[in-house]
């Protein structure tokens, strides 16, 4: 669903769908409020895996540890249906699958803290630089992640492209709030995804590391929670909020505020 802003600029609408033990919805009806409402009432307790592909480790996971509320976050709908209905002749029914862009349900849908893991395997390294507002990590969009987990738990990233594993090491050592776990072996239950097999095979080199929030000792809270964003993502932020980009100036935001566009069409109402 696409809603066109003025000319030129489009703003994408994500329709997100949700699929557990063979019901499937989208996000917005009684499957997704339900499901909402249980993560809700049980905050710190799942892990998530953004960007599942064919989800072989979900589904791993599931089967072996049928006590874990898990979750699977993935882009693509023909994964999303593939795993959703694997999961459902597996009788794996504790498994939540999200369809739809991971930062977008970070930031909209899913609870600050819900997660004591969040996985990230072989993620999308997006290598031009017009794509790179795409990749999942980087400084203005780390926060979403780290939001996400509990002050005790872990990021767990494994990659073989070694560039954008470099760069996600940047953006991670970058951050006042965050430990990084260097892993130089494989993990102690073997390949864990599809991609980590088949490089594995090849014998590429994989990176692999845990991320975790570290204590922030800052005597006001509120300076704590300042610390704890990257200091160029805060930047960026910052100055988007700045009081000297008036409504009046910014087409966008007064667009927002008269509810028409500069092509004089009207906005779609959500
Ligand atoms: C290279 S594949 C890796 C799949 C799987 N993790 C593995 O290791 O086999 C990356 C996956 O992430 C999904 N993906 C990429 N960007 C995403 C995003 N922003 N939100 C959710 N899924 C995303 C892609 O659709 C693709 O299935």
């Amino acid at each position: 669903m696409t809603g066109k802003l003025s000319r030129g600029v489009r703003a994408h609408f994500q329709p997100a769908r949700i699929a557990r033990d063979g019901e499937h919805g989208w996000l917005t009806e009684q499957l997704g409020e339900t499901i909402l409402q249980e993560v809700s009432s049980s905050i710190g307790e799942w892990e998530v895996e953004l960007g599942f592909g064919k989800g072989r480790y979900l589904l791993q996971r599931a089967a072996t540890d049928p006590q874990q509320r898990l979750m699977g976050i993935e882009l693509v709908s023909q994964y999303f249906r593939l795993v959703s209905e694997r999961a459902h002749r597996r009788g794996l029914d504790q498994l939540v699958l999200l369809q739809g862009e991971a930062l977008f349900l970070l930031a909209t849908w899913l609870p600050a803290r819900f997660a004591h893991t969040i996985h990230i395997y072989f993620p999308d390294p997006w290598p031009k630089a017009k794509h790179h507002r795409r990749r999942l990590f980087d400084e203005e969009t780390v926060d979403l992640l780290l939001r996400a987990l509990t002050p005790d738990g872990k990021i767990v990233f494994a990659t073989d492209h070694q560039l954008y594993g470099a760069r996600v090491l940047e953006v991670l050592q970058g951050h006042p709030g965050v430990e990084l776990e260097m892993i130089d072996s494989v993990w102690p239950d073997g390949a864990r995804t599809n991609y980590e097999e088949k490089y594995i095979v090849e014998g590429r080199k994989i990176l692999r590391f845990n991320a975790r929030p570290s204590l922030v000792s800052a005597v006001d809270p509120q300076d704590a929670a300042l610390e704890l964003l990257h200091p160029l993502g805060r930047e960026t932020l910052l100055v988007a909020g700045s009081p000297t980009r008036s409504a009046s100036s910014d087409p966008l935001m007064s667009e927002s505020q008269t509810g028409e566009s500069q092509t004089g069409e009207s906005q779609p109402s959500s």
